[in-house]
């Protein structure tokens, strides 16, 4: 077992993390895929999740194209053909995305049949701190004798790709096992390549930066390669439990942790077969795990990251999507706007998990109603070589209503005000006063409230002035009242009060719309649209 003498670095350890940003920045290692020159087909697909969405995309700091996208539309953007770093050394061929509203990257690169996509982190998701996987490439090809090892010497690492992500001097330190240190200086939105030998411990830095993994030919079967990305999570966003996405391929499992595992019989830093049965895996540090076998290295989802909404893409052919969902609740997965129906659900032994692999292509959401899950997207090259990686997370709370890109949000008015001010003040500020008449909403008022101890707030209930029946006023829109929750003797007769107030108890009382009251003001969560299947 490896000591690693290393700090932890964990503020947002065990909360889930949406693939959307506002700013991007990655770069595309070498692809030299099946040992003979095909023109490499690069690409970033830039899916928006808001109508009127500006994205600007920059090449080695230069402007380089600009789209307006709406809601769900995707850019394929072709970067220049010498987009590729071959160098082991610093340059400027980084491409960066940033746009005035939320989208999704996957970049796709591309040699005849070897594909790899991988989930581009938006800035927010990156960190200062990575552990680096201990990937030792003879050692790999050790494990798989399918692999004929006849690589060129120039193709006998993994590489290493650490790109500033700030626009100041960035200060980079690499720390190997034996302690020594290598100290780099990186200008703003340039990379870094180095050669990784498997002795590398961890990368700091002072800003922000990516860090990307890569091979540019893993050795897999019958004199093929496929090239290998992976984006590394800064050890903040790692977890310590663990589903594994077991594929119809001999696997081996590579651990990194940052700290001394103990009491557990997997060594960090060593592949170790998976054994038959083997689908849960828990550390008592926080750790990152991967799946390798030629051709593939799969980084798992830690279960703390499991979310409740992805997209995933495939072109032109079928892909396999692999779906991790409580099996109290899996029958409720949607793809799209169908159940997720199948026979070939599995129980994993010893957890509330089921696993599903589905073929699907073209464009899906996979969503979730009421429960986080886990999703992958798998292709297979000719040959049956498989490559593929967590699908892109789109939301991370389960809705009911659909694939909800952020939460619902609660604010209340800062000074009490009368109903029909606060119906203003919530109209504008907001999207409306709150109306606990969806599941959704009513969920964030009694969370809400929760917190709010003998205290009595403004709802958007109030009487018609014509009928005096009771209906429920959201922004401009009405909706007539179904279910109710008055208080005892409530409501009292409509000289008492035409307009409605919630208790922390949850109950409601008439009031007389002119009282001042401090008022609860809702927007609605928005939603990826979905489509038929
Ligand atoms: C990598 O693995 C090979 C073969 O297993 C071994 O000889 C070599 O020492 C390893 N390199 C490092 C840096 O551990
Ligand atoms: C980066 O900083 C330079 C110098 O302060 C400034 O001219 C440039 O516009 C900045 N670039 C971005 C993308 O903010
Ligand atoms: C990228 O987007 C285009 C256009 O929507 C689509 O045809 C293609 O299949 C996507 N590629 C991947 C790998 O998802
Ligand atoms: C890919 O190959 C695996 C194993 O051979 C198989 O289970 C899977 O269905 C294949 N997927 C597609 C999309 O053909
Ligand atoms: C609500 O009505 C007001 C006044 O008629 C209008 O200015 C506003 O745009 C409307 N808001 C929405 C969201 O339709």
């Amino acid at each position: 077992m490896l000591t690693l003498l290393l700090i932890l670095a964990m503020s947002s350890q065990g909360q889930s993390l949406v693939d959307s940003g506002l700013d991007f920045i990655t770069a595309f290692p070498e692809n030299v895929a099946y040992f003979y020159p095909f023109f490499p087909k690069n690409s970033l697909n830039i899916t928006a999740l808001y109508d009127n969405t500006e994205v600007n995309i920059y090449f080695k700091g230069i402007l380089e194209h600009t789209v307006i996208l709406q809601q769900g539309q995707t850019e394929v953007y072709l970067p220049p053909s010498d987009v590729e770093e071959h160098k082991l050394d610093v340059s400027q061929k980084t491409i960066q995305v940033v746009s005035n509203n939320y989208v999704v990257v996957l970049s796709i690169s591309k040699q005849e049949d070897s594909v790899q996509t991988n989930v581009v982190y938006p800035y927010t998701n990156l960190g200062t701190f990575y552990s680096i996987p201990q990937l030792n490439y003879s050692e790999m090809l050790s494990k798989f004798p399918q692999a004929t090892g006849s690589i060129k010497a120039r193709y006998s690492f993994f590489r290493l790709l650490i790109i500033n992500a700030q626009n100041f001097t960035n200060y980079i330190e690499i720390v190997r096992i034996s302690q020594q240190i290598e100290q780099f200086q990186l200008q703003p939105y340039t990379l870094l390549q180095l050669a990784l030998d498997g002795s590398e411990v961890s990368v700091e830095s002072l800003y922000n930066m990516a860090v990307i993994v890569s091979h540019p030919c893993l050795e897999a079967t019958s004199c093929k390669c496929n090239m290998m990305l992976n984006q590394l999570r800064p050890d903040a966003h790692w977890g310590q439990s663990f589903i594994l996405p077991l594929l119809n391929i001999p696997t081996w499992l590579h651990i990194t942790v940052n700290t001394i595992l103990t009491g557990n019989t997997l060594d960090a830093g060593t592949l170790e077969p998976i054994q038959s049965g083997t689908q849960s895996i828990s550390t008592i540090y926080p750790a990152s795990l991967r799946l390798i076998s030629p051709g593939l290295i799969l980084e798992v989802i830690p279960e703390t990251m499991f979310a409740a909404c992805y997209l995933v893409h495939f072109s032109v052919a079928y892909g396999n999507v692999l779906v991790i969902a409580e099996t109290l609740s899996r029958s409720e997965v949607y793809i799209d706007r169908s159940f997720l129906s199948s026979n070939s659900w599995t129980a994993i032994a010893n957890t509330k998990y089921s696993i599903v692999s589905v073929l699907l292509h073209g464009r899906h959401v996979i969503w979730h109603p009421t429960s986080k899950i886990a999703v992958y997207m798998f292709r297979n090259m000719t040959g049956g070589i498989q490559y593929g990686g967590p699908a892109v997370v789109l939301g991370e709370k389960p809705d009911p209503d659909g694939c909800s890109l952020h939460p619902p949000e609660i604010t209340v008015a800062p000074t009490p005000m009368s109903w029909p001010e606060s119906h203003q003040y919530c109209t504008s500020t907001s999207d409306e006063l709150i109306s606990p008449s969806t599941v959704i909403a009513r969920s964030a008022l009694t969370e809400f409230l929760r917190n709010a101890a003998n205290t009595e707030h403004w709802i958007g209930l109030r009487r018609s002035l014509l009928t005096l029946d009771w209906y429920w006023q959201k922004g401009n829109e009405s909706e007539d009242l179904m279910d109710t929750q008055w208080g005892a003797g409530e409501p009292s007769d409509p000289v008492q009060g035409m307009c409605a107030s919630v208790f922390s108890d949850l109950t409601w009382k008439s009031v007389r719309c002119c009282t001042e009251l401090k008022a609860i003001c809702y927007k609605k969560p928005d939603y990826f649209p979905v489509l038929e299947l």
